[in-house]
């Protein structure tokens, strides 16, 4: 049985204050929780704060991006030793976001994952197809050129410790939320394309998540689910009456 893993993406959102008003108030809200993985993934700057807000709860932290060099002369970048000493476990690596507006490639994604899974960070591995290209039918094969790039290189061991977000791009900050069938659908086939490339252990043991206009009415039946094992939530996440909803009716 695989444990549900609940993630916030924060986006570039929230001050260091505000962000630290949200923790406190999601570290009340959640408190009880113990059946969950929860995550909160603020920008850069907040988080050697909230590491230490959240060092005796039950939320972990993540971080939206990494770079993959260890250090040197690249302006602008953080890299996966940093995001470990500002208190981080997890990192969000190839979010569309970074694909669309920061021409993130499946390349740079496993580069990124390699270098992240050398200090023992958790990658959340982002997947998922566009509009257009769930119209032309090409949403599996969208995703299976992904995995492929994405994971190259990885062994059983490695891909076993990663988090597998499917996010189509379509319903990200759209409202429009894939149908739990129509999610199902490609969770399947993520885990089956890991049973083929893997072993069946691991496709029983990666959890894979999804992400896109994840609202506290729609958890419950994306949940319901058989392969989808938690959520990716960037808006609902913002608010914790919102996100602690979301962790509760995944539960
Ligand atoms: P929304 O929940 O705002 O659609 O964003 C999803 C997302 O991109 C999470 O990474």
């Amino acid at each position: 049985m695989r444990k549900p893993f609940i993630a916030g993406n924060w986006k570039m959102n929230k001050t260091i204050r505000d962000s630290i008003e949200l923790v406190n108030s999601l570290r009340r809200e959640l408190l009880d929780i113990e059946n969950a993985d929860i995550i909160v993934c603020p920008p850069y700057i907040a988080l050697s704060e909230i590491s230490d807000l959240v060092v005796d709860s039950n939320i972990g932290l993540g971080a939206q991006n990494v770079y993959w060099e260890e250090s040197g002369a690249f302006t602008g970048e953080v890299s996966p030793l940093m995001l470990k000493d500002a208190g981080c476990r997890y990192v969000i690596i190839g979010h569309s976001e970074r694909r669309k507006y920061f021409s993130e490639t499946d390349e740079a994604v496993n580069k990124k994952i390699k270098a992240s899974q050398n200090v023992g960070l958790i990658p959340i591995v982002c997947v998922g197809e566009t509009d257009e290209e769930r119209e032309s039918k090409k949403t599996t094969s969208v995703v299976e050129s992904q995995l492929q790039g994405g994971l190259k290189g990885l062994d059983s061991e490695s891909v076993s410790k990663l988090i597998i977000a499917y996010e189509p791009v379509w319903a990200i900050g759209t409202g429009k939320t894939a149908t739990p069938e129509q999610a199902q659908e490609v969770h399947r086939f993520i885990r089956d394309w890991l049973r083929n490339n893997y072993s069946s252990d691991v496709a029983e043991n990666v959890r894979i998540i999804y992400g896109g206009s994840v609202k506290p009415s729609n958890t419950k039946d994306l949940i319901k689910q058989s392969d989808i094992d938690g959520a990716l939530v960037g808006g609902a996440s913002l608010e914790s009456s919102f996100f602690g909803e979301i962790v509760k009716n995944s539960l």
